[in-house]
């Protein structure tokens, strides 16, 4: 199967996970999109979904799925997501579409985040994948260096706005060991909006495609 068979596969197989008249939360990617047309083609009819990009907005409304704003619910059962990586205990590098801030912000609303990913996604430690780090403009230069002084090679994403407004700086060089104290200490950086460790707000569950069908992982 190649990657983009995984990526149906285990779209598929977050139904699983998915209750009619349910609202549920909704990530962002080329897998999520695989989960939305699933899910528009399963005939589970939910109530709606709390989306976290303009991209899944349009693809959901596009299958006629009623999109709701976050302020219109108090919480989510369920929120499935894609990751640009996934360590052992769940914990994940996000926004290589540029989400992560509403990535997390839909994802703090939910009971459980069930994170739908091809085998490449699983990694011994986090950092291989530019993380992600959606940032305000104005701070480019000097967490540049904060990024440097931890060793860290941080490039501005060209040309991309997200759907915030702000910029997204991408990190190459870094080692991740501890991300639950990695994220603590970078969101406390001025400027930082969002940063693309999801440790706090890791997966419980992992859908995970490979050439022997869907592996799930638990944490
Ligand atoms: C979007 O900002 C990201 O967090 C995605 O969830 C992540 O990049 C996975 O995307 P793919 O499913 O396209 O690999």
């Amino acid at each position: 199967m190649n990657q983009d068979q995984l990526k149906q596969l285990v779209g598929r197989a977050a139904l699983d996970y998915v209750r009619p008249g349910q609202v549920l939360g909704v990530g962002t990617g080329s897998t999520v999109d695989c989960f939305i047309d699933a899910l528009a083609a399963s005939g589970i009819t939910v109530a709606g979904a709390v989306s976290s990009s303009e991209r899944s907005t349009q693809r959901l409304v596009r299958h006629g799925i009623p999109v709701l704003d976050a302020s219109e619910v108090t919480g989510l059962t369920v929120y499935i997501d894609g990751a640009d990586e996934i360590d052992a205990n769940g914990f994940m590098i996000k926004g290589g579409g540029a989400a992560l801030t509403r990535e997390k912000i839909v994802a703090d609303l939910a009971e459980r985040f069930v994170c739908i990913a091809d085998e490449s996604k699983l990694v011994p430690a986090l950092g291989k994948f530019p993380l992600p780090v959606e940032i305000i403009p104005m701070a480019a230069a000097q967490l540049t260096r904060r990024f440097a002084a931890l060793g860290g090679t941080a490039t501005l994403r060209a040309g991309v706005v997200t759907d915030n407004g702000g910029h997204i700086l991408d990190v190459t060089g870094l080692v991740i060991t501890d991300p639950l104290a990695f994220e603590t200490e970078v969101n406390q950086w001025p400027g930082v909006v969002t940063v693309g460790v999801f440790a706090r707000h890791k997966a419980q569950v992992c859908l995970l495609g490979g050439a022997g069908g869907v592996k799930t992982l638990t944490f």
